[in-house]
Order: C-alpha cells, then structure tokens, then sequence
C-alpha cells in the first residue's frame, strides 16, 4: 500500500517512523515533511491546508491510506474532501473537530452528556464577562473560543489580568471575533490520554505528559510543548479505567448521538484534581510531543490500525513494556521570536531516536527551521534510564542557537 502522511512537525514524523516499521506499506509520502521526514519518506512541497491539491496528488498516485497530522487540515476540510472523492483517509471531518476547534462546542456536550469537567460559562460581550469573573474566586481561566494555536487560555491571578485579557479577547478582537469560555480553575498534574475512536469503539493508547512551559521548574511562557514521557507512574490503573471508561468513552458516544461520529485519534487533555481526574480539553489528533513518545512504543502494526479506524473495524492493540521520554531543542528565543537557518551537526553520532520538528535542508548541512526544531527520545527499562540516555543524546549534537529543558519527566522522577 501506498501511504501518505499530511503534515511537518515531529508528530508526523513519529507517524512516518511507525508507518516505516510496517510490511504493508510499500512507499510513503509525506507532504510537506521535513528534513528528517525527507530520510524515511518521500516529501511533496503541498501544504497541509492545500485540501485540493493534497486529494488530487493521493488520486493520481493510488494513495490507499492518509494520516493527518495538524489540527490546520483538519479545519480545512481535508478529511471532508478525501471521503467525498471516494478516498480512505484517517482523521475526523470538520464538524468532528469542532470538539477541538471550538471550546463552547467542546463544553456543551460535556455538560450535556455527564463528563467531568470544570464549570464554565460562554460570552460574547465584555461587560457581562467581566461581571461574571468579578463575582466568581480568582483564578480565573479565561478560554478564546476558536483556534489561537495554544495563545488563547489566559490564567488571570487578579482581577486587572482577567480584565486586561478580557479587552484584548472581546473588545480589541485580537485574535479575530469570538466569543469567550470564562472556567473554573482546577489543580493538580495534568497528562494526556490519547485514543484511536472509531464511531463508539475507543483503543486507548499509553498514557503521557506533555510539559508545557518554556523553562526549567516549569517557568516561563507557555509554549507547544517542550518534552513528554510515558508511562506515568503517578496515574494508577484504576485512575486510566476511569478515564476511558467515563470520559473517553462517552464521549466518543455524544459525537455519535449528536450526529458527527469521530473517527481518528481523540486526545484527552486530563487533570488529576482532588475531586477525580477532570478534562482540560480535547483535540482532535495526536499531540505534539506527546506521539513521539508514545508511538514508539506500540507493538501492532500501525496500518491495521488507521485501516480498522477508517474501515469501522474491529482491531488490537499491544505495547511495549520500555519507557520513553524525549526533550525539545528548541530556537533560542521561542515560544517568542527566533532566528532560523543554523546549521546543526553531530545527528549521525546520536544513539537513541531523533524526530525533526522544525528542520531544512541546505545543501548538504541540516539548519534550523522552526521554533521547534528536534526532539531527541531515549529509551530505557526506566524512565530514569530513558532520560539519562535522552541527555545523553541532547549532549551529542551542535548547534548555537538551540536551548532545551533538564528536568522532562521530573513529575515522575524527582518529587
Ligand atoms: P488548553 O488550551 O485548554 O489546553 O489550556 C492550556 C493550559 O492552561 C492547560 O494545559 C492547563 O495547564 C491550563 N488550564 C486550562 N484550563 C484550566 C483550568 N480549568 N484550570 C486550570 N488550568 C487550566
Ligand atoms: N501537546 C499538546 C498538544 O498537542 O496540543
């Protein structure tokens, strides 16, 4: 079969690398890839969100599977367009992932249908928002509705931060006009539990962390992500029954009884608070590092799995027993402003995996392309095995513009 992956970033290429393991996949096409993409896959200059020319490519070449990585096609409309034409492809249509791209959308059907989540309330107008905030304890969370790429959650410490988010979301229209999710502020770790969904049939996939802030000591802006393990040793079994079982589940059942099945990986983003494990949000795709640390340790074949998912079919899923945790180099400067183009040496001294985020190639060298640029995953029996020999690998490569964390995992390994 011929496979084409949809996307640039170091998901897609944990995705390609999956794909790559499997003997049913006699040629892969990334479009449109990256410089590390570019060793395992053949890339194709489209955009992710170039919908038409993404399905007349997969026609005419015979394409009998496509993955979508980014949350950006799939607001385009790229799974609509495929199924239209008549060809198979993995990820939810665009009504689907609204369960992402809009977080009122989001919360009704949590509200509607029992799922555990903070309390929150929906507006459009500035006056009455901030009436509401005022009268409710501080922190407050404040939610853009629509996508802002991870820039739209503010946590307001104070009335003035509240008020001052409020303007720039409601009254200056900064991030276009939309309306604003005002929720209740919950404590405790957070972690991701994504799963493949197929209509009601829901395939958990290992559990992971995601460490959002730029910094060390979790400090700092908050950022894409900037490092992710698995397992979680903090989550108990009886904790990850609970989430398929009341969370994950039923809410692949509300997308089928409200008329937009989903079908392609639903992420759970959960917080263990002191009242049970809650839902954060939920995206509409693999996360970014998360997959990169997960996918390396599914044992089953990963074709079986998009084809069980896209086909309505029934599948299994087996894992590996090894920890993983990988660390971001990220351009110094990111999740602000970064220059691009330094060239990066030491790649072929590395041991353990490294998945391109955000790279180009430049004659021969590799360079810089991107906030994110690598993500380097070690494997261990341990997650401190898995780390040290993830630092190990950081250690090995050059580079003068990039900068990374020192403590992934620490909620595991040092408290
Ligand atoms: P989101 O874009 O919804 O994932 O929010 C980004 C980050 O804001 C999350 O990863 C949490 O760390 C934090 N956050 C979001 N909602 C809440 C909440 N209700 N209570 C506390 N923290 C939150
Ligand atoms: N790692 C967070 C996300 O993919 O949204």
């Amino acid at each position: 079969m011929k496979v084409l992956v949809i996307g640039s970033g170091g998901r897609e290429h944990a995705i390609v690398d999956a794909l790559s393991r499997s003997p049913q996949v006699d040629k892969l096409f990334c479009a449109p890839g990256n410089a590390g993409i570019a060793q395992q896959a053949e890339c194709v200059a489209i955009k992710d969100t170039e919908v038409e020319r993404l399905r007349d490519f997969a026609a005419a070449e015979g394409i009998g599977l496509t993955v979508v990585g980014p949350e950006s096609a799939l607001a385009a409309g790229v799974v609509d367009a495929f199924k239209a034409a008549g060809l198979r492809i993995f990820g939810p249509t665009k009504a689907a992932a609204r369960i992402e791209s809009s977080k009122e959308f989001a919360k009704r059907l949590m509200a509607k249908y029992g799922i555990p989540t903070a309390g929150f309330r929906a507006f459009t107008d500035y006056a009455e928002a901030k009436a509401y905030v005022a009268g409710r304890p501080m922190p407050a969370v404040l939610k853009y509705d629509g996508l802002a790429a991870g820039k739209g959650v503010v946590i307001a410490r104070t009335m003035e931060e509240a008020d001052a988010a409020l303007r720039d979301m409601l009254l200056d229209d900064k991030f276009g006009e939309g309306k604003v999710v005002v929720e209740d502020y919950l404590e405790g770790p957070e972690f991701s539990l994504l799963c493949f969904v197929s209509g009601r049939r829901v395939w958990p996939m290992v559990l992971s962390q995601d460490h959002k802030r730029a910094y060390d000591g979790d400090e700092g802006p908050n950022t894409g992500g900037m490092g992710a393990y698995s397992p979680l040793p903090f989550i108990t079994a009886e904790d990850e029954r609970y989430a398929v079982e009341r969370i994950m589940r039923p809410m692949a059942a509300a997308m089928v009884e409200e008329g937009c099945p989903f079908e392609g990986v639903l992420y759970g983003g959960l917080m263990k608070t002191s009242r049970g494990i809650e839902v954060i949000e939920f995206n509409a795709r693999f996360g970014d590092p998360e997959t990169e640390v997960v996918l390396p340790r599914l044992k089953s074949d990963i074709v079986d799995i998009f084809c069980a998912v896209a086909d309505g079919r029934d599948a299994q899923l087996e894992w590996h027993d090894f920890a993983t945790l990988g660390i971001v180099l990220a351009s110094k400067g990111y999740p602000g402003d970064y220059e691009k183009g330094h060239a990066i040496g030491g790649l072929d001294r590395v041991e353990g995996t490294v998945y391109h985020m955000g790279t180009k190639a430049d004659g021969d060298r590799i360079v810089t392309a991107g906030g994110r640029v690598l993500f380097v995953v070690g494997r261990g029996a341990t997650l401190a095995e898995a780390r040290e020999r993830a630092l190990a690998d950081v250690a090995r490569i050059e580079c003068d513009n990039l900068f990374h964390r020192t403590d992934i995992g620490h909620w595991a390994l040092d408290e």
